[in-house]
């Protein structure tokens, strides 16, 4: 928005008196009265009269709010309380059947002769009837489905002074209607998501209407001095007269002012005629935008404006940020998409996103999700229908974070007459133009931003004929220039698209870490577009926020118990039976709630480490793994499993795991072929390196040492060492890999195995769609039996801007490994602080090792640094 937009959304709010509106200006209706239809006047018409209702005593709610988020920030509701044990359960649905209705009034002026206004929607859900000033404007049956944007022309119906507008939202069910749903991922919220979730604006124009440009470049990945940007834009005229006009406009260089290029286009439009404008603009010494790990992001912005007459401005387009960058996909010879960025192969580490389960957006925990996945090595982001607003766009941009997004998966969605597994409601006539209105808005949002990797037009299914029609012909419309896939699995494809090149064989449930290793199924080969052996174990903190005293007890005493925070409660992710069967067999029964939650976080770290390690091994190997979606990065609610954090954003075993696995430069240890794989994701760091391999047993001895000098080429990864020895091991042992450049003389990696002689025996034949049986599991119960160990632990802080950094040093001074070091930051309560960003944790050090970790967090209020081991007693590092 610009700021003399911001400007006149403020007039409009402070209902103030006849606000100075100019053409071009946008403002987004900036709250609402929100009410039940059971509890207002049943004449609608009447009630979108200005000054005719009394609606003060209605709940007051922001831009965009679903009725729950409304009543949520009205009190009504508190999301402590609903997230609190199985409250959420006893929420009382009655009044979420009926419509709902949202009534803001506006003080305006009249526009004059040759002015126009649109009332402009984005999605509101699942449908709207749409009332001004006493009039319908628009229907449920064209302003329907969550991503629905229109525009309606009320030139004719805005008057000086006082005028309303009222939204009558209808009640969603994700069978029926194009919204958000959850699927399987958690309950659902009592409202189903309905409302205006997105912004709705008032945009103002002169006889002429220009849209947001649209960028394509010629750049293909090769270096050179200059790139043609074609801006790409629809003008349209309004009156009834022919209409001559310029567009001017300029690409500016984000990062430096000086760089600014203009350019100018005169046309003619006849009456009520539009057209698409091309302007060629060619940029010297382009700037490239690389994703995060791979360089910088220089981002341009397009500013356009359209005047006619003497220079007279009849519309400002929207500020566009675009970046130069050249992405494709191919299926290679294996079935599997590859994708590539700027020349390079770009192999996906991702995770697959939830929103809020009450649609709240929040721009701040969004930076820290992205900062988190960058943390931890993730390159994509997977938003499977939950494309949540620009804002998330511009921020992917700035962080170097690429998206994949698409429509999501089973509901309406995918009601296709060959999906037997979707109850959804089956397309008629009148889904064809909603899907084409929610494809043609989301690719006009999504259109210039260099963050945007590809769009899947399904997720689980593919689109019918003609739905791909419908969507690939309003992807073309918009310009999109980025890759399409037909879905996120192989079930099938439609012909113009081909074959996906993506799996979705599952694991979503427990799996050993040694599955990824064994070519079958969600193994390391080909694209795993969502998949993973369903960790996220919260730690206490977060535990007891959420959980009852009785839940607490259940969670370690009744493996097989239903959670009411784990998948929704008639799916089989209700229960942690899998993980808890092979939890007990691997590491014991648990002898407390500490006990299991510790033993859950090992669980946990082992699995995503695993999974994005073998990825990583395998990413040129003769069958290559060419990218993989952990199944989920968050969650909408907090929730037990499917995460790599936690809802209040606090990193667990699952974190580090990642963290661990997914190094730009790393060293790893495949469990089936006991082989040592130097693994290389960067751009450009290339040369000698030397690993190490140090394999002790519990009581410390060592049992095998190499030293091995390799080189290292970026986007590739080799197999360097078999560890000696493993198959000798008498219970359990501790693999210490380390990966060094000798040039710089640093530790690129340090990467600690706990191993039994034997691996968890899978029963591939008897495989679900969820997951791989176990039919013998590991046998880490000597873990229990280590000897104490003596850690010693330092703490040196410095401060970085508004936030706390310190290094802490850790030393093992017994003969006995350390094992699963978990440091934490606590408040005065014992509450772990969050955000925060350990350089490590879970850490196992070898006996008489040393070493160092940072951490970042908010340090203002009084915390303490402490620390807890596996066989060393809780202890105080430092405190503030
Ligand atoms: C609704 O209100 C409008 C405006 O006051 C009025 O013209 C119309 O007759 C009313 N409709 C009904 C069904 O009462
Ligand atoms: C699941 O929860 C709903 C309420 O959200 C409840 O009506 C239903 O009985 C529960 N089903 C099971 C299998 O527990
Ligand atoms: C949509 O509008 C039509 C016509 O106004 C109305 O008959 C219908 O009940 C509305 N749909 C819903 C879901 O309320
Ligand atoms: C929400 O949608 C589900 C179908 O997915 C439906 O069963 C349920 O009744 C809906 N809830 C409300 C309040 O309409
Ligand atoms: C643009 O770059 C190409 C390749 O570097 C060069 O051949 C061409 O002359 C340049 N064009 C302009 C207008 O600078
Ligand atoms: C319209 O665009 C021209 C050229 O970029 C610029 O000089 C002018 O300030 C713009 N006017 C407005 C109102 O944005
Ligand atoms: C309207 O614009 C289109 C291009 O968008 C053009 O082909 C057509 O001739 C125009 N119509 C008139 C009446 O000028
Ligand atoms: C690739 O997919 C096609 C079509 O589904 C199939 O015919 C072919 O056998 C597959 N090739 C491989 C190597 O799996
Ligand atoms: C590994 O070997 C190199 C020379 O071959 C030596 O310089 C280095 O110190 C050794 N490193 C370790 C950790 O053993
Ligand atoms: C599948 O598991 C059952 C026991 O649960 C076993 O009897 C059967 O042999 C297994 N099937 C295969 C193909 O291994």
């Amino acid at each position: 928005m610009h700021a003399r937009d911001a400007l006149w959304a403020i007039g409009v709010l402070a209902h103030s008196a006849a606000c100075m509106a100019s053409p071009g200006d946008t403002a987004i209706i900036p709250g609402w009265h929100l009410q039940s239809a059971l509890h207002a006047p049943l004449n609608l018409t009447e009630l979108s009269l200005p000054a005719v209702q009394d609606v003060s005593s209605w709940y007051r709610v922001g831009s965009r709010a679903t009725v729950m988020a409304g009543l949520i920030a009205n009190g009504l509701y508190s999301d402590t309380d609903l997230f609190y044990s199985n409250n959420l359960q006893a929420v009382d649905q009655t009044i979420f059947r009926s419509p709902w209705l949202y009534r803001e009034e506006l003080t305006l002026i009249a526009p004059r002769k040759g002015q126009h206004v649109f009332l402009v929607t984005h999605g509101i859900t699942s449908r709207a009837d749409i009332y001004f000033n006493g009039h319908q404007i628009a229907s449920n049956s064209t302003q329907q489905g969550s991503y629905g944007g229109h525009r309606y022309d009320i030139t004719s119906l805005i008057q000086t002074g006082k005028n309303a507008v009222l939204i009558q939202a209808h009640p969603t069910n994700y069978l029926r209607d194009f919204a958000q749903g959850f699927v399987d991922w958690n309950p659902y919220p009592p409202d189903n998501g309905t409302g205006v979730w997105r912004n709705v604006e008032l945009k103002q124009t002169g006889s002429v209407s220009i849209s947001s440009p649209r960028i394509l470049t010629d750049f293909i990945g090769l270096e050179s001095d200059n790139v043609t940007v074609t801006i790409k834009t629809d003008i349209k005229n309004h009156e009834a007269f022919a209409v001559r006009g310029v567009v001017d406009g300029t690409i500016q260089a984000n990062d430096d002012a000086f760089r600014t290029v203009a350019f100018s286009r005169q046309f003619n439009l006849a009456p009520y005629n539009s057209t698409t404008l091309c302007i060629d603009v060619l940029l010297k010494d382009p700037q490239i935008w690389w994703p995060a790990a791979w360089g910088e992001q220089p981002l341009y912005t397009v500013q356009a404006n359209v005047s006619i007459g003497k220079n007279e401005i009849s519309d400002i387009a929207p500020r566009t940020q675009f970046g130069i960058r050249h992405i494709t996909s191919q299926v290679n010879s294996h079935n599997g998409t590859e994708f590539n960025i700027n020349g390079s192969p770009f192999h996906v580490r991702g995770g697959g996103y939830s929103p809020d389960m009450f649609l709240r957006f929040d721009l701040e925990r969004l930076r820290t999700i992205f900062r988190y996945m960058l943390d931890m090595g993730l390159n994509t982001v997977r938003l499977e229908g939950k494309q949540e607003h620009p804002e998330l766009y511009d921020l992917a941009d700035r962080m170097g974070m690429m998206v994949m997004t698409g429509w999501e998966c089973c509901d309406k969605w995918e009601a296709w007459e060959y999906n037997e597994d979707a109850k959804g409601v089956k397309w008629i006539e009148n889904d064809y133009s909603v899907a084409e209105a929610a494809m043609l808005h989301e690719a006009a949002m999504l259109q210039a931003h260099p963050s945007m990797l590809v769009f899947l037009l399904g997720s689980d299914f593919w689109p019918n004929d003609r739905a791909t029609e419908v969507y690939m012909n309003a992807l073309h419309r918009m310009d999109w220039s980025n890759p399409v896939i037909a879905s996120a699995s192989k079930r099938g494809y439609p012909k113009v698209l081909g074959p996906s090149g993506m799996k979705m064989e599952g694991p979503y449930d427990w799996v050993p870490p040694n599955y990824w290793y064994q070519g079958k199924l969600g193994g390391a080969f080909g694209f795993g577009s969502e998949q993973g052996a369903g960790v996220g174990t919260p730690e206490m903190s977060s535990l007891q926020q959420f959980l009852s005293p009785q839940d607490l007890e259940t969670l370690w005493r009744k493996p097989d118990a239903a959670q009411w925070h784990m998948g929704k409660n008639d799916s089989i992710f209700a229960y942690r039976t899998l993980y808890n069967k092979a939890l007990f067999a691997r590491y014991g029964a648990p002898t407390g709630l500490e006990d299991y939650l510790r033993k859950s976080q090992m669980m946990d770290y082992e699995a995503t480490r695993a999974e994005f390690e073998a990825f990583g091994t395998r990413q040129n190997a003769s069958h290559p793994a060419t990218g993989v979606v952990y199944w989920m990065l968050n969650s909408a609610w907090p929730n037990l499993h499917w995460q790599l954090f936690d809802y209040y954003l606090r990193p667990a075993g699952s974190y580090f795991g990642t963290k661990m696995g997914a190094r730009l430069e790393h060293v790893a240890y495949d469990y089936e072929a006991c082989a040592v794989y130097v693994i290389n994701h960067s751009l450009h760091a290339r040369g000698t390196r030397i690993v190490t391999v140090d394999l002790i047993d519990l009581h410390g001895k060592s049992l095998a040492h190499l030293n091995i000098t390799t080189d290292t080429n970026p986007t590739a990864s080799k197999e360097v060492a078999v560890v000696p020895d493993i198959k000798k091991l008498k219970d359990v042992g501790f693999l210490k890999l380390t990966l060094q450049d000798p040039v710089q003389g640093t530790v690129l990696s340090r990467n600690v195995y706990w191993l039994s002689a034997k691996t968890d025996r899978l029963d591939w034949d008897n495989s679900t769609w969820f997951a791989t049986p176990v039919t013998k599991y590991v046998d880490f119960t000597a873990l229990n039996q280590l000897r104490e160990a003596a850690v010693s632990a330092s703490m040196k802080i410095f401060s970085k801007h508004d936030s706390t950094l310190a290094e802490i040093t850790l030393e093992n001074t017994s003969d006995v490994p350390a094992f699963f070091l978990h440091l934490m930051i606590v408040d005065e309560t014992g509450v772990e602080l969050a955000p925060v960003y350990w350089s490590d944790n879970y850490i196992t050090l070898f006996p008489q090792e040393k070493t160092s970790v940072t951490v970042e967090f908010d340090g203002k209020k009084k915390w303490m640094a402490g620390m807890t081991g596996a066989n060393v007693g809780k202890k105080v590092i430092g405190n503030r």
